[in-house]
């Protein structure tokens, strides 16, 4: 008998290149016009500000997370506190030479036309009359499970990259194991399962730099959740879903493990990466015009849910009080994703839903995390957790300590059965805090364009690589003290 497989009904259909544009943002058309223009003015006027000598005041929120960053972000310098990395060039089995074979990838989905443009996918078309059109270029339909592609064309062209293995601290292996994972869900004997992670291990252990730290100081970006690769063939009850072994192989538990979703609780070696979204911007500019957008949209809803039911899952079960309480109230806003339906995998429909909405529902499916968090957030959407798995243990190098400082946890199904009433309670000033925080939180939870070359903002591969660069030196401080 055929295995399980562990296929999403998120997954079962995907979205056509979507035609519809941000109607939604049009009132925000005039103010964006504006600040296009004057970006253009200052920085054509004054490049001393573009060099960092002094930015403008609407730039600040994105440049959150440092100055050094933006001072250092001439093109081709390698800001502090990112230590120069290595990329392996690996035998293309390993990543390009799947990409080949993109329509067999996923047994749901054509890949070929996700794996497009270094991973961004198709972008985004915008009719001529479009507020975003002078965004366009940035826009992609990005699929959920596809991170590991776009950090590798990020890491490629970033410029603390070293082509010199002694001159680096960290190591990159880009391995794109969750588009093997999942073009292998089906296989049924075990050992061809894992046999491309086994080589891979094979492969790194007999590398002259893997021994220098026993591969502490090297890491994997993996686009699919941990779980995935963490198959247990002592059993323990667990029904055989798909997964392989990647991330229980001796070599490997030595990495550092760059997941969209860790193990909470075995997942000691592996750092949440945010799932990508659709903006994928090429300066600090663009991603502050954007931010000034979508402070001023026009939110006529409550909360709004994108997505579906789930049949059967625990964990899930909170969806279906979800779904009544929004389909009873005026107040909500509902994208549905029953499987056969396109509208939740359309982009435009996604984020113009959520710009129209305070609070964004986000709740367990068929894994803790969602994309659907880093659309929310995109949208200035305040995230309404349901469980702690879904983010707060998750995305500890992106979120801030305090998750009141950006979302809502409703706790409990006494609370999750009133959530109309529980947003109410909130004061409106309070609502509009929230959601500063969430619109700040934008550039560290993006993946910038991997063609962007002197980017002013710590975008999702920087901040990963400032947090490694942090765990190797540390660690290395200590063997180093001992
Ligand atoms: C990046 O630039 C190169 C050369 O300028 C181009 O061929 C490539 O398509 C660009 N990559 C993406 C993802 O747009
Ligand atoms: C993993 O690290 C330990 C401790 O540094 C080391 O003894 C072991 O050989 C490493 N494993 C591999 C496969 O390199």
């Amino acid at each position: 008998m055929a295995p399980k497989v562990r296929y999403s009904p998120k997954e079962k259909v995907l979205h056509a290149i979507p035609a519809s544009f941000l109607s939604h943002a049009k009132f925000g058309f005039y103010f964006f016009l504006f600040f296009s223009s004057w970006f253009l003015l200052v920085f054509t006027c004054f490049p001393s500000l573009a060099r960092g000598g002094g930015p403008p005041p609407s730039q600040s929120t994105a440049r959150a997370d440092g100055d050094q960053f933006s001072a250092a972000g001439a093109v081709g310098t390698c800001p502090e506190g990112i230590a120069r990395f290595y990329v392996y060039e690996l035998p293309p089995e390993f990543n390009h030479a799947l990409l080949h074979r993109c329509r067999t990838l996923n047994i749901y989905t054509d890949m070929c036309p996700h794996v497009a443009n270094r991973g961004l996918g198709q972008p985004i078309p915008r009719p001529p009359d479009d507020p975003l059109r002078r965004l366009h270029g940035s826009w992609y339909a990005t699929h959920q499970f596809i991170a590991e592609m776009i950090f590798h064309a990020r890491a490629e062209r970033h410029p603390c990259r070293t082509r010199d293995p002694l001159a680096a601290e960290l190591f990159y292996v880009p391995f794109y194991g969750g588009l093997h994972a999942s073009s292998n869900f089906r296989q049924p004997d075990l050992v061809e399962r894992d046999r491309l992670a086994v080589e891979l291990a094979d492969y790194l252990v007999a590398q002259p730099a893997w021994r220098r730290r026993a591969g502490g100081d090297h890491f994997l970006a993996l686009g699919r959740t941990a779980w995935d690769f963490m198959r247990n063939d002592a059993g323990e009850g667990s029904a055989d879903f798909g997964a392989n072994r990647l991330l229980r192989l001796p070599a490997v538990a030595n990495m550092s493990v760059l997941t969209v979703e860790r193990q909470p609780w075995k997942g000691r070696n592996q750092f949440g990466i945010p799932y990508p979204s659709y903006f994928h911007p090429r300066a600090a500019a663009e991603v502050a015009a954007w931010q000034d957008v979508v402070r001023r949209s026009r939110r006529t809803h409550l909360f709004a849910f994108v997505g579906g039911p789930r049949k059967g899952l625990g964990k899930a079960a909170v969806r279906e009080t979800i779904l009544r309480q929004c389909g009873a109230s005026r107040r909500c806003r509902r994208v549905e994703c029953e499987a056969g339906s396109r509208r939740c995998h359309d982009p435009d429909r996604v984020v113009e839903a959520m710009m129209g909405s305070e609070f964004c529902m986000q709740p367990p499916g068929d894994s803790f995390t969602r994309r659907s968090v880093f659309d929310a957030v995109l949208a200035g959407c305040v995230p309404v957790f349901f469980s702690e798995h879904t983010a707060y243990t998750q995305y500890g190098w992106y979120l801030p300590a305090g998750a009141e400082q950006y979302s809502v946890f409703l706790k409990g199904e006494e609370r999750w059965g009133r959530i109309e009433a529980e947003l109410e309670k909130i004061p409106p000033e309070e609502v509009v805090r929230l959601r500063h925080r969430v619109v700040e939180l934008i550039p560290s939870l993006t993946y910038a364009h991997p063609n962007a070359s002197h980017l002013a903002f710590r975008d999702a591969v920087d901040v990963a690589l400032a947090r490694l660069t942090q765990g190797v030196r540390r660690r290395h401080r200590l063997v180093t003290e001992e």
